[in-house]
């Protein structure tokens, strides 16, 4: 790369190489997606903010009524006239409270999942749909008797828009496999879905705002078995404090709203990519699944026909 300091102009090649070094170094320091064409300083738009309310705090008020008559009051607006109702976001959106209201409005009156795709789509109240390329609602066959709930998409996810497609993704379809199950033989969602920029963990708060969706889509898909990978899964959906490599394996209650189906933690594929080792415990977790699965049959071929 060419040298250069602060006082030569650059020709096109030197100015071509430093922009390069300047992504690297970016790269190297872990920015994976670009949010915005211009460096914001929050810091100073925080003191303006203050600055500014500060001022209007202190701008004398008048001391007597305004002697200018007062404008003639607007007939009020016939309904047609109006403009067309906003869909049922709250005016803070963001604020958690209220994000979480929200989100329990719009996925309780979703009557069907492509309803509750919908709904999710125009929710505001998760800061993650800011920088995220695609919402990532589900893969696989509603109605199948396994439902997976994952933590959020990642980089693949957030590029095709199909839940589980990347390194993990291959992993998880491998594991199925094992177990004699293809992906079509299941329903697959996240908790979170929208990618969490350098898929960092999603906060409780965006999970919290995100929630109300999941239980929805649980209850409409209407499995027999759930299954949570990892531990955002495990601890939000079932109320779980522990660690996952101590829950996982267990047979948990959950509770649709309409029925109580039996839940499963196990070991997030993306963890056992890291652990390999741990992919013995994945194995015990899998056979428990398939052993379930099984048992189910049995019992539904043993019931006398409806
Ligand atoms: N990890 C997840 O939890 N979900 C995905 O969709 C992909 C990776």
């Amino acid at each position: 790369m060419a040298a250069f300091d602060d006082e030569t102009p650059l020709d096109d090649d030197a100015l071509r190489d430093a922009l390069i070094a300047l992504v690297d170094l970016d790269v190297a320091a872990g920015v994976d997606c670009a949010l915005d064409e211009t460096p914001h300083d929050r810091f100073a738009e925080a003191a303006r903010q203050r600055e500014e309310a500060r001022r209007e705090d202190a701008r004398p008020r008048p001391a007597v009524a305004d002697p200018r008559p007062a404008p003639p009051r607007e007939r009020p607006q016939p309904a047609a006239e109006r403009a067309p109702a906003r869909p049922a976001v709250f005016p803070d959106a963001l604020d958690p409270g209220s994000a979480a209201a929200s989100a329990r409005a719009l996925a309780a009156a979703a009557e069907d999942l492509p309803a509750l795709e919908r709904a999710l789509a125009g929710f505001e109240g998760c800061a993650l749909k800011a920088s995220a390329r695609s919402l990532v609602f589900a893969d696989g066959t509603p109605g199948a008797r396994v439902m997976i709930v994952g933590e959020a998409p990642g980089a693949d996810e957030d590029r095709t828009g199909i839940p589980f497609v990347g390194r993990a993704g291959q992993l998880l379809d491998r594991m199925l496999a094992a177990i004699g199950l293809a992906r079509t033989d299941v329903y697959i969602a996240n908790v979170v879905p929208w990618r969490p920029a350098g898929n960092r963990t999603p906060t409780p708060q965006e999970v919290a705002a995100c929630l109300p969706f999941t239980r929805r889509q649980i209850a409409l898909a209407d499995p027999d078995i759930l299954v949570c990978m990892g531990a955002p899964a495990t601890q939000h959906l079932l109320g779980v404090r522990e660690g996952i490599t101590k829950v996982r394996g267990r047979w948990l209650d959950y509770d649709t709203g309409v029925r109580t189906i039996r839940a499963l933690p196990m070991l997030h594929p993306a963890y056992l990519l890291r652990q390999p080792l741990q992919k013995r415990l994945a194995w015990r977790d899998l056979r428990t699944l398939r052993a379930a699965l099984r048992e189910n049959a049995d019992q539904a071929s043993d019931s006398p026909p409806r």
